[in-house]
């Protein structure tokens, strides 16, 4: 079996984020979310991954995955040029994938439980594809899935305005190659997109079997800021503790912690797991539950929680900050000037402050 992963899309609902990098570079727990899509095919025993990348910066995806070695698998970079929908994504694959069946990954998709179970004997099932289903409270904004008595997939549609289930489509599917003629054989949507909902659509009215797999476990699609965030804590709440840094005297550590290498956490500083913190970063005040701190940041006498920070960044603030995502690069610091009285900001298109 292959895997492709898409990278494409704007990311409009993370801006400023987006403007800098595509989303699937969102860093969760310190990785790019996308890295966690390569894990979870490694993990079913499929390494050669073919990579459908977009138009917002690409560069930025190949810089950080190369060819794949890094993490154990063999990447092929593929061009899908303006994103003309998911199924138009899977089109341009048709090449690559050749006439094995393969697993089509969001990006930007995190699922707990891993595909493993999912790919199970699918290669020799007379299936021609597989769909994951997760019950979510407001199905509007996914695809959404009928089922009937037996439990058969009858119906999908895109972002129903109402829906008819509150199962949605989670962005993992499993395909044969039947799936490129049903792509043919679609028209775009409303949203001016080819759907790969309709292309699964086509495969059922034109008597394919299709699979279909409730998860259990979570599964999160990164598309908002409080997605990512929650993201981040989900995935926080797996790790294990591991000190590579330089920990002073007078320091209090509670719960797993992971703090890189080369990184101070200077006397007096609390940190309260489960947190990740990079290397290089300087660390002094108190980081809270569910932080992630990239890379060669450094916090001066501040309190942070439940936030990311994405790496390089200067935090000098009185007030604590919670509930953030903070760009790389980015610098939070109260002002010196005692007069005027205010809040000084440089802030780019899309930000959002809280005050
Ligand atoms: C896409 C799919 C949708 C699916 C969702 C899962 O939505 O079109 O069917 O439920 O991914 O993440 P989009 O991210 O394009 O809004």
């Amino acid at each position: 079996m292959k895997g492709i992963i898409l990278s494409g899309g704007h990311g409009t609902r993370l801006r400023p984020l987006t403007h800098t990098g595509p989303k699937q570079l969102i860093p969760i727990a310190n990785k790019p979310v996308i890295c966690y899509a390569i894990d979870d095919l490694r993990n079913a025993g499929i390494t050669d991954i073919g990579i459908i990348l977009g138009t917002n910066m690409p560069e930025k995806i190949k810089e950080a995955l190369g060819d794949g070695s890094d993490f154990g698998v063999n990447i092929t970079y593929i061009m899908q040029g303006e994103p003309k929908g998911l199924a138009h994504a899977a089109k341009t694959a048709c090449d690559f994938v050749k006439d094995e069946p393969f697993v089509m990954y969001l990006g930007d998709n995190i699922l707990k439980a891993g595909i493993e179970e999912l790919v199970d004997g699918f290669e020799d099932s007379k299936y021609s594809a597989r769909i994951l289903l997760q019950p979510v409270e407001d199905p509007r904004q996914f695809g959404v899935a009928e089922l009937n008595d037996n439990q058969e997939v009858v119906n999908l549609v895109e972002k129903p305005k109402e829906p008819k289930s509150n199962l949605a489509l989670v962005g993992i599917y499993l395909f044969t190659k039947e799936i490129f003629n049903a792509i043919d054989n679609i028209k775009p949507s409303w949203r001016d997109e080819l759907e790969i909902t309709d292309a699964i659509q086509r495969l059922i009215d034109t008597d394919h079997d299709v699979d279909s797999f409730v998860v259990e476990g979570w599964w999160k699609d990164t598309g908002k800021p409080e997605d990512v965030l929650d993201a981040n804590q989900l995935i926080l709440e797996t790790i294990n503790s591991s000190i590579e840094g330089v920990v002073e005297d007078d320091v209090k550590i509670k719960g797993r912690v992971v703090i890189g290498k080369d990184t101070i956490i200077k006397s007096g500083s609390v940190i309260r797991g489960p947190a990740v913190i990079g290397s290089n970063c300087i660390i002094e005040g108190y980081v809270g539950p569910y932080t992630a701190i990239g890379d060669n940041t450094k916090i001066i006498d501040s309190e942070i929680d439940s936030s990311i920070v994405m790496g390089e960044a200067i935090i000098h603030c009185e007030d604590k900050i919670v509930d953030s995502l903070i760009g790389l690069n980015a610098q939070i610091t109260t002002g010196e000037n005692k007069y005027p009285k205010g809040r000084s900001f440089v802030i780019g298109e899309n930000s959002v402050v809280k005050l």
